[in-house]
């Protein structure tokens, strides 16, 4: 049932507020002041690293959440792609903490990482969609995100679902560990509570949206560029808008721009930059106008003050809310999945089966 929606992907997109809402009220119950886990949770003032593995978009929200684990909680963080990982033999040490994030939970690659570490780490943790899966068995916590069952293949609130538990799983660590005091995550808490608000203002800007993916929906190629906690949206945004429209497309972390792909921008190039009025801002923008400087046509995601700021020379602006830096990447993801649905539509692909994948990866 789509729910009034013409795609699943849709109807998923439109529920992430009331989702991730479900995911908050899990891991915060009786007045959300601290992040408590089922069972016998995970005490991270014994854990000395913190070891991810997943594949695809899974694999990105991973990514996004090594900048919260080191940053909020001081612990020192590996991220890997699962089929990567399976083959290297890494080393785990017995203060690892080993983390599997897989939305179906049945993810071969991820599966066969997960029993590499068995009997190695000091415990193996896996966030998933799906309780009765097989990595979720094969854990010894799982953590549900509470998104609902997705059928669309490209993957979308199970990706904020998964950041969602990923950051409540950051602070807890930081109560854990000691790096934060109690007033400063309970404000982080505070503000994660006003997510379902801020991705609905972000949903509001679907007409601009939609806008802007026509002019991408024309393109050959497109780069999205994003630095800090935004580069690996900037990665997810890039694997959204090839799946499903099969436009090729890179995401970049805004830096690496001038050590190679700026080589690539001329007039036929869109180049989408999520940029956050954040401390990185500033750097970001200087970015993207030697982006304008060779022509690219720039498609400038950011909120109010960032945009006033900044618009002048781009192709078109995305508004999204003012919000805590923490939260962006979640809040950012919506514009990123609307930007590859509009184009994919606009190209009249097959959006919720595109070609040549499948929900779930059980092959090797
Ligand atoms: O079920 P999983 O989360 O383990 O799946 C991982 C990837 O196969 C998945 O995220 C894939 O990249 C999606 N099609 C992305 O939209």
């Amino acid at each position: 049932d789509k729910a009034g929606h013409k795609h699943f992907m849709a109807k998923e997109i439109a529920e992430q507020p009331q989702v991730i809402g479900e995911a908050l009220n899990h891991y915060l119950p009786a007045g959300g002041a601290e992040v408590v886990l089922p069972g016998n949770g995970i005490d991270f003032s014994r854990i000395e690293r913190l070891t991810m593995v997943a594949c695809g978009t899974a694999f990105y929200a991973c990514l996004t959440a090594k900048y919260w684990f080191e940053q909020l909680a001081r612990l020192p963080v590996e991220v890997d792609i699962a089929s990567e990982f399976r083959y290297r033999e890494p080393p785990i040490t017995p203060g690892t903490l080993a983390l599997f994030v897989s939305q179906s939970g049945e993810t071969a690659d991820t599966l066969a990482a997960l029993r590499f570490c068995e009997g190695k780490a000091a415990q193996i943790v896996s966030v998933i969609n799906v309780p009765e899966s097989s990595i979720a068995r094969e854990s010894d916590l799982a953590l549900p995100i509470h998104a609902g069952v997705e059928i669309g293949v490209a993957s979308t609130k199970a990706f904020t679902c998964q950041l969602t538990v990923l950051l409540m799983l950051a602070l807890k660590a930081a109560a854990d560990r000691g790096t934060l005091d109690a007033d400063e995550i309970a404000d982080h808490l505070a503000a994660m509570r006003g997510l379902p608000q801020a991705l609905n203002g972000a949903l509001d800007q679907n007409d601009e949206i939609r806008a802007a993916a026509q002019r991408l929906s024309e393109a050959r190629d497109v780069l999205f560029l994003g630095r800090g906690q935004m580069y690996p949206l900037a990665l997810e945004g890039a694997l959204k808008l090839k799946e499903i429209s099969y436009i090729h497309a890179e995401g970049y972390a805004s830096g690496e721009l001038k050590h190679g792909p700026i080589a690539l921008i001329d007039k036929h190039m869109p180049v989408v930059v999520m940029a956050p009025r954040d401390d990185l801002f500033d750097k970001t923008v200087s970015n993207m106008q030697e982006v304008m400087a060779r022509k690219g046509k720039v498609v400038l995601v950011s909120d109010e003050s960032g945009i006033a700021e900044a618009h002048e020379g781009t192709f078109a602006t995305v508004r999204m809310p003012a919000v805590h830096p923490l939260l962006a990447p979640i809040v950012y993801a919506v514009p990123a999945q609307l930007l590859a649905y509009h184009a994919a539509v606009a190209k009249g692909t097959d959006v919720d089966q595109p070609r040549n994948l499948a929900k779930s990866v059980t092959v090797e």
